[in-house]
């Protein structure tokens, strides 16, 4: 297969398509980027539970927050829940209209947004309880230099024992799955994303980057080799179109 949009200009891209943005993630996965959002939360929730004493406060950074939908989506989850601790929430992003938009949507939460590329975040060390990327890790790995940069940020600002939580698209492991899968990607949910976005260079770009990245084995032994995490695992969801990593420091 040919990567014909892996060399763009990124943040000029997410200016041209944070509008729309949501509305194109809903109809190329039919809406379930929601469900695999929520998944992830539950699990995040459930290791909080499990792990941290009660009373404390947890620092959570979503990294490459977009449009805000994660946390939009933990918050929620939040207020269905009694629990004993408190948030402390921080949204990182280098696009100034993704930010916009997920400030607008979190606007009644305690949420402190930070405009950066990952690859220099402006947070001392060991700060975070909580590190968090949804559907944006494939887009860290512009060069494979700076996805391990980017990364070793985030180990950098995240306290001993804290977690890494990542949701990614992936290509299903049965062949005939994935055969269906690369096709689905680079045919049917880009041309939806070009007709409602008409961006053709940035969509072009994601259906790349997905045929383009790390295997989730791949992406676990990257975490755990390079980047020292330890626990590393990972789950995979709808026949494997994404995978759920989690990564303890
Ligand atoms: C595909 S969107 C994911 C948005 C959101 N997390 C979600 O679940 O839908 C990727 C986001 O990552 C941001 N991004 C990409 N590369 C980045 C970098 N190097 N530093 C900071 N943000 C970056 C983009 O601006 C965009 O908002």
């Amino acid at each position: 297969m040919k990567y014909k949009y892996l060399n763009i200009d990124l943040k000029k891209g997410y200016r041209d398509i944070a509008k729309l943005y949501e509305l194109n993630n809903h109809l190329m996965t039919f809406y379930l980027d929601i469900y695999w959002r929520k998944i992830m939360v539950k699990d995040i929730f459930n290791n909080i539970i499990n792990r941290i004493n009660i009373g404390s406060i947890i620092y959570f950074m979503d990294i490459c927050v977009g449009t805000g939908d994660l946390l939009f989506e933990f918050i929620n989850f939040l207020n269905s829940k009694s629990f004993n601790f408190s948030f402390k929430f921080l949204a990182l992003d280098f696009s100034v209209d993704m930010l916009k938009i997920a400030k607008s949507k979190l606007l009644l939460k305690d949420v402190i947004f930070i405009l950066a590329d990952v690859a220099k975040i402006p947070i001392k060390d060991k700060k975070m309880d909580i590190s968090t990327i949804s559907l944006g890790i494939r887009n860290l790995r512009t060069n494979d230099e700076l996805f391990e940069i980017r990364f070793k940020e985030i180990y950098r600002i995240i306290k001993d024992g804290g977690v890494f939580w990542g949701l990614e698209t992936s290509r299903p492991p049965n062949k005939i799955i994935r055969f269906f899968s690369d096709l689905f990607t680079a045919y049917v949910a880009t041309n939806i994303a070009k007709v409602v976005s008409k961006n053709i260079e940035v969509y072009g770009y994601l259906a790349d980057s997905i045929r383009n990245f790390y295997e989730p084995y791949e992406f676990r032994d990257f975490l755990l080799n390079k980047i020292k995490f330890k626990e590393v695992s990972y789950k995979l969801l709808t026949f494997g179109v994404v995978a759920i990593h989690k990564a303890i420091k």
